[in-house]
C-alpha cells in the first residue's frame, strides 16, 4: 500500500466506526485516536487483560496513566507509518465498546514479518477478562477483518496457540481456514473470508 502521508491521515480519519445493535446492546469498534490516552475506562480495560495471554502482546499492561497516554500517541503514529521502530510494520489499534463501555481491543498489522509469520500474524485481539464468553471476541475479530478489507489488506493470516481453543472457535466462526499447524500453534488463513467481506462491502 503506497501513498503519501496526507493520504494516510485521510485513510485513518475516514475509517468509519463499525457498530451494530445486537439483542438491544450497542456494539461499536473504532480506531484508536490520541485522545484515548486520557480515557480512564479504556486504560482500566487494558489492565484487565494479562501482559501476554496466549501470545497477545498487551503492551499497556502495567503502564502508568502517563505512559498509556504516550503509548496511544505512538499507536496513532504507527497507524500512519510514523515513528516505527526498525523492522516494525504499520499497525492500527481498534477498541471494542459495548453500550459505551470498553470491553476489548485488537490490532491489525499491514504486512507479515518473519516473526509474525511464526506467531501473531496480521491480527491480534483480546477481550477484558470480566467480559469474556459473551460473543465479544467474535464481534471484535469479525470487525477487524472488515477493517482489514477497508485498509486494503488482501491476505490475512492469524495464529492461535494450541492452549487456546476459545480463540480457535472464534477463528473458525469468522471464516478462518486452518492451513497448517506445528506443535505449538494453528495457522489460519482469512483470504477467502476477506474476499466475501470485500464483495459485501462493494455491493453495499
Ligand atoms: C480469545 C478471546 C479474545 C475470546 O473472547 P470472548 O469474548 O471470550 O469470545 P466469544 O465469547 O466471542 O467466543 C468464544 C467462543 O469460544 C467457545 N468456547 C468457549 N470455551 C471453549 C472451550 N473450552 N473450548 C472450545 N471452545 C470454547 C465459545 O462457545 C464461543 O464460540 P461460539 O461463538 O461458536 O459459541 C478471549 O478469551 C481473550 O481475550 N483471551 C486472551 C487473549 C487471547 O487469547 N487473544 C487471542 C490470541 S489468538
Amino acid at each position: 500500500m503506497q501513498s503519501t502521508d496526507r493520504t494516510e491521515h485521510d485513510r485513518n480519519n475516514c475509517l468509519p466506526e463499525i457498530s451494530t445493535v445486537i439483542n438491544g446492546d450497542i456494539f461499536c469498534v473504532r480506531v484508536l485516536v490520541p485522545e484515548d490516552g486520557s480515557d480512564e475506562q479504556i486504560y482500566a480495560m487494558t489492565q484487565r487483560i494479562g501482559r501476554d495471554e496466549n501470545r497477545f502482546n498487551n503492551e499497556p499492561y502495567g503502564m502508568t496513566r502517563e505512559e498509556f497516554a504516550q503509548w496511544c500517541i505512538k499507536q496513532d503514529a504507527w497507524s500512519r507509518g510514523e515513528m516505527l521502530p526498525a523492522g516494525y510494520v504499520k499497525q492500527w489499534t481498534f477498541w471494542l465498546h459495548v453500550n459505551n463501555v470498553p470491553v476489548g481491543y485488537g490490532r491489525i498489522r499491514e504486512k507479515l514479518t518473519e516473526q509474525s509469520k511464526l506467531f501473531g500474524g496480521n491480527i491480534g485481539y483480546a477481550v477484558s477478562n470480566n467480559f469474556r464468553g459473551k460473543g465479544y471476541g467474535n464481534y471484535l475479530f469479525n470487525s477487524l477483518l472488515k477493517f482489514a478489507c477497508m485498509l486494503g489488506l488482501e491476505t490475512v493470516l492469524s495464529t492461535v496457540e494450541k492452549c487456546n481453543p476459545v480463540s480457535r472457535a472464534v477463528h473458525e466462526k469468522c471464516g478462518g481456514i486452518l492451513i497448517s499447524e506445528n506443535s505449538e500453534r494453528w495457522f489460519f488463513s482469512f483470504d477467502e473470508a476477506m474476499k466475501k467481506i470485500k464483495e459485501r462491502q462493494n455491493n453495499a
